[in-house]
């Protein structure tokens, strides 16, 4: 299945290059609708690919757009759609905070929130403080946010990487090896999950065999209860965050009585500043530890076997030419864009884009769609794993609060595809893979497939 065609690549899997007619009467349905009914946030236009149509039209008619209370599950809010835009806000953190919700909540999402505010809030009190949400590295501002990534930066320093290097490999090399040949079974739990449960359980110094209860609680915490998702309730997702915000405390607690080591938890327990954390800080920081490098690299591994059986001659290349391994991981980042947006705040009255944005009114920075402007990215709809910088791209953000463990995911996605290029000479996805349906984490949820034999 290979989606080029010659003179358009659509950012969405075709047949034969070509839109179906589903396809393309959503692209014209949202082309149709007037501009100021555009709500990117829509977590089903995710779901149904539909968002790729709403970017593109923003991109090219209205690239600082405002999406009103009205139009919107989640609020009010602002979309940067454009790569140079985007840089401006990510980096200017005099105009724009970074003390909000992380992501584009919707209201009532966050029981951790609404426990903060307590029972006699009102409801413009409780709405606020979700907007806030809880305050942790990535929703803080510098002096602050400073002293809460040094705390923690140790865990993935290059000393620390050059040590899990032989450890996540013979990891690796243990996972591809217990996989099924010639039947189907999906790639995302029996590889790209066990894969980040694995490197999540070495980060936290937690016992592997409990790995899985790791990404179960990550999964929990950044879904939207639901019926048939992972917490179908408010109540079952409170009780998932109490669960692991209960062991984190604990787990502090042991560390900060044993020798100092260069996990995340000991280096938090041991951190000079810990003692000025106040408990919702120290909740807020291990919950972005948590999900941080959870289902981002998660999504980006099964992206990347996606991407490659879309892209048949991608794969060629890389077979052909192993030594294009780093790049090829850095394209599936940018092709991917494993989490779809980050939220900011104007601090003051801000101009962007010709469009002027209120002192308080929140701003997303679409990365999903910055990856895809053509302004800045050449054929940017295609994987081409040998592009010229292929590291170009804003998956893991830009200025002081650009991923910090960017190299991590890099390590772990080199070293798999290391490994995998050892042993199978073909993966064979069998079905489109199922979508998750978030505006923020942006991936699959099942993806089928088939390693026909061994090398
Ligand atoms: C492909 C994989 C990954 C992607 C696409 C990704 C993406 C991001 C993005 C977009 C941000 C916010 C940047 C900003 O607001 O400017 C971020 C921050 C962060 N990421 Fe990652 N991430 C990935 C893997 C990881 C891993 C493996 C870890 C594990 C340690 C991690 C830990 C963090 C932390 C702790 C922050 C907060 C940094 C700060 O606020 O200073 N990430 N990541």
């Amino acid at each position: 299945m290979s989606i080029l065609v010659p003179d358009e690549v659509y950012p969405v899997a075709t047949k034969n290059g070509q839109l179906s007619d589903e396809q393309k009467a959503a692209r014209d349905r949202i082309y149709a609708a007037p501009l100021e009914s555009l709500n990117p946030g829509d977590a089903q236009s995710f779901a149904d690919q539909e968002m790729w149509w709403k970017f593109e039209r923003l991109r090219a008619e209205d690239p600082v757009h405002y999406t009103a209370e009205d139009q919107s599950e989640h609020g009010a809010y602002w979309s940067i759609t454009k790569w140079d835009d985007i840089i401006a806000v990510d980096t200017d953190t005099v105009r724009f905070s970074n003390e909000v919700s992380v992501s584009l909540a919707l209201p009532g999402s966050n029981p951790s929130v609404l426990r903060m505010v307590g029972p006699d809030a009102t409801p413009a009190e409780i709405r606020e403080a979700e907007i806030r949400g809880m305050p942790s590295l990535l929703s803080m501002d510098p002096p602050a946010h400073g002293v809460h990534r040094g705390a923690v930066a140790e865990g993935v320093s290059p000393a620390a990487l050059a040590e899990f290097e032989p450890l996540i490999r013979e990891r690796i090399g243990a996972i591809l090896d217990g996989l099924p040949i010639g039947e189907e079974f999906d790639w995302v739990d029996k590889v790209s999950m066990e894969l980040t449960a694995m490197t999540l359980a070495t980060l936290f110094g937690y016992p592997q065999e409990d790995r899985r209860q790791l990404t179960l609680w990550s999964d929990q915490l950044t879904t939207t209860p639901g019926p048939g998702r992972v917490v179908e309730t408010m109540e079952e997702k409170d009780a998932a965050q109490i669960a692991f915000y209960k062991m984190f405390t604990k787990l502090i607690a042991d560390r900060s009585a044993e020798e100092p080591k260069s996990d995340f938890i000991s280096l938090m327990a041991h951190s000079p500043h810990m003692k000025d954390f106040t408990p919702a800080e120290i909740q807020g920081d291990a919950g972005v530890l948590l999900v941080g490098g959870n289902d981002t690299t998660r999504n980006t591994l099964t992206g990347s076997v996606y991407a490659l059986s879309l892209f048949p001659e991608a794969n060629e290349k890389l077979r052909a030419n192993p030594k294009l391994i780093p790049s090829m991981v850095a394209e599936t980042i940018r092709w991917q864009t494993p989490l779809a947006h980050m939220s900011r705040r104007a601090h003051v009255d801000a101009e962007v884009g010709g469009k002027l944005i209120k002192k308080g009114d929140r701003v997303i920075v679409w990365y999903v769609s910055g990856n895809r402007d053509d302004a800045k990215i050449e054929r940017p709809n295609e994987y081409i794993i040998d592009r010229k910088n292929p590291r170009q791209h804003l998956s893991f953000g830009f200025g002081i609060h650009r991923c910090l463990g960017n190299r991590l995911a890099e390590l772990q996605l080199r070293l798999t595809w290391e490994e995998i290029l050892k042993r199978f000479p073909e993966i064979n996805v069998v079905s489109e893979p199922v979508r998750n349906n978030s505006n923020f984490v942006k991936g699959y949820e099942t993806m089928t497939v088939v390693i026909p034999r061994r090398i």
